[in-house]
């Protein structure tokens, strides 16, 4: 048996509490539950109990001498961070393309012309399952060291069976052989691969018809998840995809109403997706519809600053009802970035999110749009002790001080996973 672990004298615990089941939306959002001077008693992986340091150390008087105690007295101490959307398995770069936009080029006149999602797409079906598995390593290593304990992680720079299948492997075998926890999705309908052009409906089909099973049959992903866009999956498409993926148990996500108004939010409200994705240019009735589905909004501030467009609309949606999550997006084109943190920063001063919404959007909403929100999210009773020690002493100093890693130390299942090796 492990020690026990007694996090203690935080200088903020904010905890994330709450009686409220599901994603919070509207002023639920904004509350951190807060303990000043506070502490966390961890025994095999789990939370025992929360409070202050005072009530923690009444509670464990027999047990402290035997315990390991971590001093936060200087720390902000969250829940480990959750990236609810990531293209974290792929092959080569595209630090070229990069230089294209910035000289004018557009994102999809690139991956019009054969780059963007297709360039990914043609280096990953080249890279071995051992190549992916190393790089998506090093991956998981920076996301950590950003305070982020579980992403979620899509295929889709397969669009063919074969390679799409080893995406997936690729998440799957990264079970137990790192700290973060790896949540597959299934992004068959990423794109329309090169090979299919013009015959859009038969890739449809073929997703439906022989990719969607074997996923399914090998129990590869618990999302599914379409990119319905203008010259890429038609809303009617797109939803012929998600009914089939409920069919296998797969829950829908979608991204939505990235690039041009198309319907997707709405679609997203109607084939009941757990969450929409980008919603950069979602109109304002699918927005409603979002907020009376339930429909969590997961936007992707660090897409749309790398793409040089506005943000969505994030203090609309949370003001209309619409759950928030935010997300890196990590994935080589539009986003390539594993902070989480920055992405927090950018959630206020994009999306005027409040530091404490950013903070719930970036825990506790995010395990709600990837289902694990019985695990992990909040600091509760019963949930696994996914923690970090900041090294700033509350959560506004976190979010104003941008562009910065305040990570100091991350736990997960109450085991020292990260620490930078600064004392303090
Ligand atoms: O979420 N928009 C579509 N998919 C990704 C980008 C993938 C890529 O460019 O490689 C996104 O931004
Ligand atoms: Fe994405």
């Amino acid at each position: 048996m492990t020690k026990p672990v007694w996090i203690k004298h935080a200088a903020q615990l904010a905890t994330l509490a709450s009686e409220m089941k599901g994603p919070r939306s509207k002023e639920a959002m904004g509350e951190l539950s807060l303990i000043e001077d506070g502490s966390l008693w961890i025994e095999d992986g789990v939370i025992e109990a929360v409070g202050t340091t005072r009530e923690i150390e009444k509670l464990y008087k027999a047990k402290v001498n035997d315990a390991e105690v971590v001093d936060a007295s200087e720390h902000l101490v969250t829940p480990g961070l959750i990236d609810p959307h990531t293209h974290i398995v792929f092959g080569g770069s595209r630090a070229q393309e990069f230089e294209m936009r910035l000289e004018g080029a557009s994102y999809m006149d690139i991956m019009n012309a054969g780059g963007g999602i297709h360039a990914t797409t043609r280096m990953t079906r080249e890279a071995s399952e051992e190549e992916l598995l190393e790089q998506t390593l090093s991956r998981l290593d920076s996301f950590l060291k950003h305070g982020v304990t579980t992403v979620e992680g899509k295929s889709g720079y397969g669009m063919n069976l074969e390679t799409e299948l080893k995406q997936l492997r690729v998440m799957k075998n990264l079970k137990d052989k790192h700290a973060v926890d790896i949540v597959p999705t299934f992004m068959g309908a990423h794109s329309v691969p090169v090979e299919y052009k013009g015959r859009e409906d038969e890739f449809v089909d073929h997703i439906i018809n022989d990719m969607l099973p074997v996923v399914a049959e090998e129990k590869l992903a618990e999302f599914n998840d379409v990119f319905c866009e203008k010259d890429v999956y038609t809303p009617e498409q797109s939803e012929r995809i998600l009914e089939a993926g409920k069919k296998y148990g797969l829950t829908p996500k979608i991204h939505a109403d990235e690039i041009v108004p198309y319907g997707g939010a709405e679609l997203a409200a109607k084939v009941g997706a757990i969450s929409a994705e980008h919603l950069l240019k979602a109109s304002d009735e699918g927005i409603k519809a979002m907020a009376k589905a339930g429909t969590i909004a997961c936007l992707l501030p660090a897409t749309a600053l790398y793409l040089r467009e506005e943000a969505a609309k994030g203090r609309k949606m949370i003001d209309e009802g619409v759950p928030v999550a935010i997300s890196t997006d990590c994935n080589p084109g539009s986003s390539p970035t594993t902070s989480m943190p920055l992405v927090m920063n950018l959630a206020c001063i994009s999306m005027r999110m409040t530091p404490a919404e950013a903070l719930t959007a970036a825990t506790y909403n995010a395990a709600c749009a990837i289902k694990r929100e019985e695990q992990v999210g909040s600091l509760e009773v019963g949930k696994q002790a996914d923690v970090v020690l900041w090294n700033v002493t509350n959560y506004q100093e976190l979010q104003y001080l941008f562009g910065v890693n305040h990570v100091h130390s991350v736990w997960k299942k109450g085991t020292l996973a990260w620490s930078n090796g600064l004392q303090n």
